[in-house]
């Protein structure tokens, strides 16, 4: 790996590691053990910020970027006030969560004004799963840009898998990567054409709001990092210098087992929780994102790409014991035969003629419209979708409500319950899932929010 060299990128570094900075924690009334009230004031809005050391104006939660962390316990009752402070139409989608997509639930379709107000309200069913979710904003053509102008937010559910001791016992830290483009004066760019067809990036790359932060680890201790892919397109292929992961989450919470793994992709949309041991001589340690190339319009890609340091893992002091992982986190359920096996064809079509205009996203050669039913299916059953991906760039696919399994080789599914799967140029992706509790209409997109603004999203209706 080519100027990957720990010790002469330290020596290069400019200045200290900044420190790590927890995000702020919304809780509502203390939940009780069960059906307590998490209730909170959310405003998003655009204002000057400070993000990694320099100034810039976001659109932000609350006057933060990343948002609050919202915190919740299954069988909770959730209350958002939210207000719209921007001057433009938005609206809040809650990532994951196993909840109604209808009402002023997890509805995608709902659209808040400029100064206007809704109050969300849900309930986490009893058995909803622990995990690490998010929220942020869902509009279709407003999407991309809101979120990548800061819109995001850690919505926590605690439960089985944070009751396991040695999980317990790790330090926890939450930790979202957003992507910023922004100019001289600190003001996020409009992208042109190109630029949304590839899917906007931004060279400012920031954890939980800041440049490399520095992430404290006990010598023979062990962290948990909950990891969150904010950003609209860019995929993240971490890794951390001389250390592996342990992943124990995916998407949708718990694995059976924890999972060793030596770097970790994360593309948009998605999460992992990870234990990191401190196993190492007592040092610095780099958290990387190391190149990836999710295939481009033809005239994009090639060319060398950096090597970004996203934190630095600081070793400080020595922990009094060291704590085993668990050999096993929680089961995940196998699903049974699906009733069906509907296809997904992924298309990027240039539009012969389109004078000055662009590219279609479709699934299944259509482009979105929120007023057409594209996929209905029945309350209950099991399904297969199989997502076929003939074109150039890698297509992150995600699904609404319903978590699922991807399905092997072998024709078995998971075991992990996700809600967004990669879905590489030139390959198909069969996931499981089981359409349960709710009945409506909810979204399944491509993640690369760009896609999704420019079409590359359908609407499934469940129905009795
Ligand atoms: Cu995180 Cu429909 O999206
Ligand atoms: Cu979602
Ligand atoms: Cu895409």
């Amino acid at each position: 790996m080519p100027g990957w060299n720990r010790r002469r990128l330290l020596k290069t570094a400019l200045g200290l590691p900044v420190v790590f900075r927890g995000l702020p924690r919304l809780r509502g009334a203390e939940p009780g053990p069960i059906g307590g009230l998490v209730e909170l004031d959310l405003e998003a809005k655009q204002q000057w910020l400070d993000v990694a050391g320099g100034n810039a104006y976001l659109y932000a939660f609350n006057g933060q970027v990343p948002g609050p962390i919202v915190e919740a316990r299954p069988g909770d009752r959730i209350r958002i006030r939210f207000r719209n402070g921007l001057s433009e139409p938005t609206n809040l989608h809650y990532h994951g969560l196993h909840i109604p997509p209808t009402g002023n639930a997890d509805n995608s379709f709902l659209m808040i004004p400029p100064g206007e107000s809704l109050t969300y309200e849900f309930t986490l069913p009893a058995n909803h799963p622990a995990g690490t979710f998010w929220y942020h904003p869902h509009l279709h053509q407003s999407a991309a840009r809101q979120v990548s102008r800061g819109l995001a937010g850690l919505f926590l559910v605690r439960g089985e898998l944070d009751a396991i001791p040695e999980i317990a016992s790790a330090q926890e830290y939450s930790l979202v990567l957003q992507d910023f483009d922004l100019d001289s004066r600190g003001v996020p760019r409009e992208p042109n054409m190109m630029q949304r067809m590839q899917g906007r990036e931004g060279d400012l790359i920031t954890m939980n709001g800041l440049s490399s932060p520095a992430i404290p680890i006990r010598k023979d201790g062990q962290i948990r990092l909950r990891l969150l892919n904010a950003s609209s397109s860019r995929f993240y292929r971490l890794r951390i210098e001389e250390h592996t992961f342990h992943q124990i989450a995916s998407d949708g919470g718990a694995l059976p087992v924890p999972l060793e793994l030596a770097e970790l992709l994360l593309v948009p949309g998605e999460r992992a929780e990870v234990i990191v041991e401190g196993s190492r001589a007592p040092d610095t340690y780099r958290l990387v994102n190391l190149p990836y190339n999710r295939g481009g319009m033809g005239m994009m890609g090639g060319g060398r790409l950096p090597v970004d340091t996203l934190a630095t893992l600081v070793y400080e002091g020595k922990a009094e014991q060291s704590v085993r992982l668990p050999e096993r986190l929680a089961p995940v359920e196998t699903l049974p035969p699906p009733a069906a096996v509907r296809t997904f064809v992924l298309g990027q079509g240039m539009g012969m003629g389109m004078m000055g205009g662009g590219m279609n996203f479709t699934i299944n050669g259509r482009t979105f419209r929120a007023d057409r039913v594209d996929t209905r299916v029945r309350l209950g059953s099991v399904e297969d979708w199989e997502f076929v991906n003939p074109a150039t760039m890698d297509h992150p696919m995600h699904i609404h409500t319903n978590p699922f399994q991807v399905v092997n080789r072998d024709g078995s599914a998971g075991p992990a319950w996700k809600d967004v799967v990669l879905v590489r140029a030139g390959s198909r992706v069969r996931v499981r899932t089981r359409f349960q509790d709710f009945t409506g209409k909810a979204m399944y997109h491509c993640h690369i929010l760009d896609h999704e603004d420019l079409g590359m999203m359908g609407v499934v209706e469940i129905v009795e």
